[in-house]
């Protein structure tokens, strides 16, 4: 790590307050924030963590005007929800605040007018796309459409989902507005451009050349944008919602939101330091890490720090962005539109007073280098055999022994033993791997670090066997448990970072104090003759019920999802009753039904058609019990011919309907008429 910086300003991304945050932001950006600022403080740094709520954009326009309510209810509603949130999870941030606010408004709007009075931006009239009925331009997003280059009809403007290629709204094929369905017309407008390609030369050489240190895919995605050429990117957009462009002649026009979002973290700051805020920001000894997703790479690494440049005033641009890649939930793309998703306000309620499970979960699977999968299975898995085997287990035993032993007070230690100072050894190494880690935002890594200095108690424990040791020598199992329960304490100060409450408790239990890194490792953080309270359980064992009953919330959102997206199949080509007429359709009872032995997909029924008793095998096993089909009636095609499968012959078919998630379901007729009764 440099030193020669005396303060850091971390900051994370401003989440859009359309919605409430799911643990894709809190992997992504908030858990591993907080545990990089929390570690600062320990070191005794000097750091602000900034967040607050992006409350602009065009989503939330069309949101409210779903709800037919205002775009500030909207963002008042969510912004209270996440805030609220993100302090029960126990998100330290200094302030967290909103891109409504006034001095939010103001600094961006002054922002604005000092990059014009400057001649930092060009301004160009064109052509786009204007929706009549909603009396508004379309961004690209909003305007759906075939896609000129695969015909997929359901293109968006900005991007074709179907061959990835990226679009203008303008070559969509039968463009439709998105908001009302209409097809929009093209309006001249009139905007303001930053033109980027001014700055790419200082970018490459302040990205490509001074921070080779940043993670791959950050590096990568400069570099490739970098070398595509930049353009002038518009930060003006006709729209009602957002803050207004200080120009006469810019009536009816707003700042685009990624213009003025990340003048929100300049604004925040503002808010908690209204005297000395310029420091965190002007002044080359403050060091600035940005939290984000990888979705937010150009505009904190390209777009932002050319604005900030722009600006001039010494503003310093970041010293590392390390962002992270997504993470999905249980195998699929985390998503809000759909509610695949699992809500922190929702969790919190779920499963109340585990914060720190959910936040170890997270960064134990953090997106770091690669998309990454949340599933409740490994959260339960995690929590069982890891918080509760491993950390709850060892520093329950400690606590226990030195009640039983010594009633509950810190016993003096005499001389080490070979393997009590292996065992501080050891700490020391992991200390040195655990620092270098977070330093480097290695977050998971640094999380198996800390979870090493438990694994370490634990075996300590096993070979020391201090209860055995009990009956022979007292005096050396007073050295035995001061040794482990500096371990407790260092455990309550390396997780302090990743879990925070649990690290309260600890620390409380064994009256620590205040805690600081420096004195992680050391032989004496908690002295002889101290109280140490009785043993609570720092973490519980989670019964399959509360994860069940999550994955069944999941599987009937899936359901839900694909009945709503259910496209019906192409009509076949025309045919005729005559053709119709050939098939013979008949309505029989099941007599019997039965599973098809090694087969997973094969019922065998046995059919009273009126006429005499046949056997159908029929591919539903996925989808019924044979018992509950047995006594119903069902149709069938009488005269295809047999057909063997698994060595039985089949006289008929059965038939069925296909939902949209795939299930079948037997066609009966609705009430009970007499077997061998047509279907005509
Ligand atoms: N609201 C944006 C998103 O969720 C992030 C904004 S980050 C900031 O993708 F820099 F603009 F604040
Ligand atoms: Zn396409």
């Amino acid at each position: 790590m440099e030193t020669n910086y005396k303060r850091t300003l971390v900051t994370t991304a401003l989440p859009y307050a359309n919605g409430p945050v799911h643990i894709g932001h809190l992997a992504g950006v908030y858990v591993p924030a907080d545990i990089y600022a929390r570690y600062l403080r320990l070191q005794g740094r000097d750091v602000t963590l900034v967040g607050g709520s992006d409350e602009h954009g065009v989503p939330i326009t069309i949101k409210a005007r779903n709800e037919g309510v205002t775009p500030q209810d909207i963002v008042d509603r969510y912004h209270k929800i996440i805030k609220d949130s993100f302090e029960e999870l126990g998100i330290s941030f200094d302030v967290y605040s909103r891109t409504t606010s006034d001095i939010h408004r103001a600094t961006a709007s002054e922002f604005f007018t000092r990059l014009h009075d400057r001649g930092e931006f060009v301004e160009k009239t064109s052509l786009q796309l204007y929706d009549e009925k909603a009396n508004q331009f379309l961004a690209d997003r909003y305007v759906t459409g075939e896609c000129p280059h695969c015909h997929n009809p359901r293109a968006y403007g900005d991007q074709c989902e179907a061959c990835g290629t990226s679009l203008n709204a303008t070559d969509l094929i039968n463009p439709k507005s998105a908001i009302t369905g209409e097809t929009p017309v093209l309006r001249e407008t009139h905007h303001w451009f930053l033109p980027l390609d001014r700055w790419e030369s200082k970018l490459r050489e302040w990205i490509l050349e001074g921070h080779k240190e940043w993670k791959t895919n950050v590096y990568g995605q400069c570099k490739s944008w970098l070398d595509l050429g930049l353009q002038p990117r518009a930060v003006t957009r006709d729209l009602e919602w957002g803050v207004p462009v200080p120009l006469k002649e810019a009536e009816g026009k707003v700042l685009y939101v990624w213009f003025d979002a990340p003048i929100g973290y300049i604004s925040n700051t503002k808010e908690i330091y209204p005297d000395s805020w310029e420091k965190w920001w002007k002044d080359p000894e403050t060091r600035i890490v940005n939290f984000i997703g990888k979705d937010n790479i150009v505009f904190h690494c390209i777009v932002f720090p050319a604005m900030l440049m722009a600006y001039g005033d010494n503003y310093q641009l970041p010293d590392n962005v390390p962002a992270n890649e997504f993470l999905n939930l249980e195998g699929d793309k985390i998503s809000t539109s759909r509610n695949w998703a699992v809500w922190l306000h929702e969790y919190l309620r779920d499963f109340p007073g585990k914060q720190d499970v959910l936040r170890y979960v997270l960064t134990a699977n953090a997106p770091e280098t690669k998309d990454n999968d949340f599933t409740w299975r490994d959260f339960q898995t995690r929590n069982n055999s890891e918080l509760v085997a491993i950390l709850g287990n060892f520093v329950n035993r400690v606590i226990v022994l030195t009640h039983k032993y010594f009633d509950g007070e810190v016993p003096a230690a005499g001389e080490l033993a070979d393997i009590d100072r292996a065992l501080f050894d050891e700490i020391d190494s992991i200390k040195q791997s655990l620092t270098d880690n977070i330093e480097t935002f290695h977050f998971r890594e640094a999380l198996k670090d800390a979870m090493n200095i438990a694994r370490a108690g634990n075996k300590y424990l096993q070979e020391t066997e201090p209860w055995k040791v009990a009956k022979t020598d007292m005096a050396r199992v007073a050295t035995i448990l001061n040794t482990a329960l500096q371990i407790c304490a260092d455990i309550a100060i390396a997780f302090e970072p990743f879990m925070p409450f649990m690290s309260r408790r600890l620390a409380d239990t064994l009256h620590m104090g205040k805690l600081t890194w420096a004195t992680l490792g050391e032989r004496d953080i908690i002295k002889a003759g101290e109280r140490v309270d009785s043993p609570e359980l720092l973490f519980e064992k989670i019964d399959d019920e509360p994860i069940n009953a999550q994955i069944e919330r999941l599987a009937r959102i899936k359901r839900e999802n694909e009945l709503k997206n259910f496209k019906p199949a192409e009509v076949q080509p025309a045919t005729d009753f005559e053709t119709f007429s050939k098939i013979d359709i008949r309505v029989g009872t099941v007599v019997n039904c039965e599973k098809v032995k090694k087969s997973k997909k094969l019922l065998r029924f046995l059919i009273d058609d009126g006429i005499g008793q046949r056997t159908i095998l029929s591919g539903i096993a996925e989808h019924y019990q044979p018992e509950e089909l047995i006594g119903r009636q069902v149709c069938f095609i009488a005269n295809f011919p047999p057909r063997q499968m698994m060595g039985i012959d089949s006289e008929g078919m059965i038939l069925s309907a296909m939902n949209a998630d795939g299930s079948l379901s037997v066609i009966t007729p609705s009430v009970n008429v007499v077997n061998g009764a047509q279907v005509k």
